[in-house]
């Protein structure tokens, strides 16, 4: 599989701040709400979210999360999302393959495969 390249998703940022509008569109904002609803425990002790982009849904995870690990290949996307995030999240420039032994470190594994979410209860 092959996938477009970091220096793309730089540029589209540069562009745009919020290409997909994630800050402005009702239909963005219905899906991170159905997002959230889907998450059957009230909070986590480690959240791991691939695609963060500039951090609009990592805000909300954020909140029922001890600590969240927000991905994304875009530097320029992730220096948008730091404005507005809490001192627990960590951001992270990279791929998901790139932040699978954090993802799959002993501790999470099995409820990794239990919610596919990348979400552990507390
Ligand atoms: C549509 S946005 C995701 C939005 C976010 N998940 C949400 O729903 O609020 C897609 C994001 O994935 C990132 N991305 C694309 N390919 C990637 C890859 N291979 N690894 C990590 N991030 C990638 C892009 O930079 C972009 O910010």
């Amino acid at each position: 599989m092959t996938s477009l390249p970091r220096a793309y998703f730089d540029d589209v940022y540069r562009e745009n701040p919020d290409p997909w509008g994630f800050r402005t569109r009702s239909y963005e904002a219905r899906k991170r709400e159905l997002t959230m609803a889907m998450l059957p425990d009230p909070a986590y002790r480690s959240v791991f979210e691939p695609g963060c982009s500039i951090g609009v849904l990592s805000a909300m995870l954020a909140k029922r999360s001890e600590r969240l690990l927000a991905m994304d290949i875009s530097a320029q996307a992730l220096k948008i999302a730091a404005a507005g995030l809490p001192s627990h999240v960590e951001l992270r420039q990279g791929t998901p393959m790139s932040s699978l032994s954090w993802c799959c470190s002993p501790r999470s594994a099995t409820t990794w495969q239990r919610t596919t979410a990348g979400a552990w209860p507390s």
